[in-house]
């Protein structure tokens, strides 16, 4: 089951929210993002993204055709204001001109791996990720922020113990704090990427009518861009990301009604209802065209 996040207030008395060891407030760097569901799915837990830059090693051209939700998270990480930056080597980034004056809280390397250079137990491909880890803590060890904290999510097991994690660390004045279990029910929406992804068929058709000029559009819009970004293809995490987008659209009612905000809430989501309707209907009616071409 997904945990919700939690709220708390800074000491300057700001509303900050949680998700597992990260915060809304702290700046957060991800390196070696595969689909970037990880940095999204911290998005969604905070409802916002201005604190994160999320990176990968690959370009963005290739990223979204290797993973099927690539596309849709990097849309979503923009709109929800990450700084995102392609092309970045885990090994050099200290360097990177978007990143070589940037400190951060926390920074975060989820399964670093080299490659499929062969046998994870052959001691060439050992070294390879020994490398990539070692390079990584030492450029990392160099943009901290006074206690912030380097995390890496890695495997435990042979021959992934070889690795000698903590050594690695302490060769770069790392030292070790804690080790916690990943558990991915932390995350909702994360899907820890091996490499090369088989995707999901999308079903390609037009998308269905939205009227986007109605007040109800307006209080909702992140939901109907989400339906939107999602169309045709299989959401894993409807059910946690389909209340957040509802509940951006009651914050919104909240902050901009000077009568009762929760009145104008229901009278806004009776609309949406009315809409989702006849978008069903519409993408029913679709399907059954698409699935007898000839009227059968
Ligand atoms: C096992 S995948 C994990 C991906 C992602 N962190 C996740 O948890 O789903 C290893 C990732 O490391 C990246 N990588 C390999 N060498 C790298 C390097 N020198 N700098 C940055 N990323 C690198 C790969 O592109 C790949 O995305």
């Amino acid at each position: 089951m997904a945990r919700i996040p939690w709220e708390s207030y800074d000491n300057y008395g700001v509303n900050v929210k949680w998700a597992k060891h990260y915060c809304s407030n702290h700046q957060i760097l991800l390196v070696g993002e595969g689909d970037f569901s990880f940095s999204y799915s911290l998005a969604m837990a905070f409802g916002d993204a201005s604190n994160i830059v999320a990176t990968s090693l690959d370009s963005y051209d290739v990223v979204i055709k290797k993973y099927e939700r690539a596309k849709a998270n990097l849309d979503i990480l923009y709109r929800f204001g990450a700084q995102l930056l392609h092309g970045v080597d885990a090994t050099k980034m200290k360097l990177h001109t978007d990143l070589q004056m940037r400190k951060f809280d926390r920074i975060v390397y989820n399964f670093p791996h080299a490659g499929f250079l062969g046998k994870e137990y052959d001691n060439r491909v050992i070294t390879k990720h020994k490398n990539l880890v070692c390079g990584f803590f030492k450029n990392a060890s160099r943009m901290l922020r006074p206690y912030g904290e380097v995390h890496v999510s890695h495997k435990t097991a042979y021959p992934f113990n070889l690795w000698n994690i903590e050594e690695l660390a302490s060769q770069n004045s790392l030292s070790l704090f804690e080790h916690v279990k990943f558990e991915i029910e932390d995350y909702p929406g994360y899907n820890n990427k091996r490499g090369e992804e088989r995707g999901y068929p999308n079903i390609v058709m037009n998308h269905a009518p939205i009227v986007n000029n109605s007040q109800c559009y307006w209080v909702f819009r992140e939901y109907f861009d989400h339906a939107l970004l999602t169309y045709g293809q299989a959401d894993d995490y409807i059910f946690h990301s389909v209340p957040h987008m509802l509940r951006i659209g009651f914050e919104r009612c909240r902050a901009e009604s000077n009568v009762n905000p929760s009145n104008d809430y229901i009278s806004h989501l009776k609309e949406l209802q009315c809409v989702c309707k006849r978008r069903l209907a519409y993408l029913q009616n679709r399907l059954l065209e698409i699935d007898q071409p000839y009227g059968l």
